[in-house]
């Protein structure tokens, strides 16, 4: 089987972006090591792609948080080589009155563009060292990875989830007033209305991206555990009783009954119980729960299979492989797990791969084909001319 045809990013400009005041990286078609001590700047070059590809940082809180400390404006600006053709993807954070007020302005091919049309079209897979926590952390660590795959592939289930964060956040502002005496609860059942609207068509996507994945990560398992363990992934809908809802309607109309019989309790709380902010996705190993079943090499196998089938998922959906985002994830491994995993998530190969390491044996070039030395924001190529001209050299083993 040939594989898919690959999206890569050629050169990345990072303008007051963190800690890189100015500073362009090109970077090669397979596997690009990027080394240096800690605190120096691998996670922001990699939280860049990230942001310049999602059209927010999967990471930081704020916004605010991406601009070098005292600048006014950032921008990072990505090369991209879509099997279809380049294309340059560009986002700019500029400050405007208060200080935590940021205009966001994004460009395709130098045209402003809403963040509906960036979505997708460099797709990516992140793996950051919080995802080894996938099936024992917090919920929230299983929502976000279904959520960056979902907003990569439904453009108005992307657009739902911030109306849905920012209604949210003023229901819950009015719960918490009425809570104190300071305002009417009359108010509440328009936001509870709009609130469950967009709850419905976040949920309904991510249930069906839950059900695609699921038989991928399954596969994926078998292949990486020898065919011994079966893997399930369920989306749970946190309050909603019974069977799942089959419509955003329906969802939307079963939220409303839910918040509705919670409405003391949300008063007493001052906040929002139930909805998509509260789900989870439960994750099985032969049928029980992983969180209480997996030994510490299962839950390893069992974010990489998780990891696999979003990779999977991608490229079978966008018709093109994502670029991967490693961050510091191979550090426990030892030289032939690394390989292992790696050969595994196709990184290096037809997959373009940015991986981080403090490990100076990436410097050396070991296991890339282009390696980047970073130092306090500043970039150099450690690696080989040819991967810098963007020739194929092969992953070394
Ligand atoms: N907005 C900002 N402006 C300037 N510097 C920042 C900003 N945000 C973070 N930094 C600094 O950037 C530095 C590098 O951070 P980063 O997380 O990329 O390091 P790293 O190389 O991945 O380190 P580690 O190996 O420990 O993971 C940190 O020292 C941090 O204080
Ligand atoms: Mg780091």
């Amino acid at each position: 089987m040939t594989p898919a045809p690959a999206c890569r990013v050629e050169e990345l400009r990072l303008y007051c972006f963190r800690n890189y005041a100015d500073e362009t990286v090109a970077l090669g078609p397979g596997l690009n090591v990027v080394s240096g001590p800690n605190a120096q700047g691998k996670t922001n070059l990699l939280e860049a792609i990230a942001t310049a590809a999602l059209t927010r940082s999967p990471r930081a809180s704020s916004s605010a948080e991406l601009l070098l400390w005292g600048a006014d404006a950032a921008q990072v600006t990505a090369r991209v080589r879509r099997p279809d053709g380049p294309t340059t993807l560009e986002l700019r954070l500029q400050r405007s009155g208060g200080q935590d007020t940021l205009v966001r302005t994004l460009r395709v091919d130098g045209s402003p563009r809403p963040a509906r049309a960036v979505l997708g079209v460099c797709p990516v897979v992140l793996f950051w060292p919080e995802d080894l926590l996938l099936v024992k952390g917090a919920p929230e660590g299983r929502r976000r990875l279904v959520d960056v795959v979902v907003a990569q592939t439904d453009a108005r289930a992307a657009a739902e989830m911030v109306r849905y964060r920012r209604v949210l956040d003023q229901r819950n502002a009015l719960l918490r007033q009425v809570r104190l005496g300071q305002a009417s609860p009359a108010p509440l059942p328009g936001f509870t209305q709009e609130l469950a609207r967009a709850a419905g068509i976040v949920l309904i996507a991510r249930l069906r991206l839950v059900e695609a994945l699921a038989p991928l990560a399954a596969a994926a398992l078998r292949e990486i555990s020898d065919g011994r363990e079966e893997v399930g992934l369920r989306y749970r809908a946190e309050g909603l009783e019974g069977p799942l809802p089959t419509t955003p309607e329906e969802a939307a109309a079963r939220l409303v009954v839910a918040l509705d019989g919670r409405h003391a309790e949300e008063l007493a709380r001052g906040v929002t119980v139930a909805g998509p902010h509260r789900d989870d996705v439960d994750i099985l190993l032969d049928e029980r729960p992983a969180r209480a079943a997996a030994s510490q090499g299962q839950q390893r196998s069992l974010v990489l299979a998780c990891k696999l089938a979003e990779v999977r998922h991608l490229t079978a959906l966008l018709g093109m492989a994502p670029v991967l985002l490693l961050d510091d994830v191979l550090s426990e491994l030892d030289a032939r797990r690394r390989e292992h995993l790696l050969a595994a998530l196709g990184a290096g190969t037809h997959l373009q791969t940015v991986l981080t390491t403090t490990d100076p044996r990436g410097r050396r070039g070991r296991i890339g084909s282009m390696s980047l030395l970073i130092r306090r924001g500043g970039v150099s190529a450690g690696g080989s001319a040819a991967a810098a001209r963007g020739g194929t050299p092969p992953l070394s083993r």
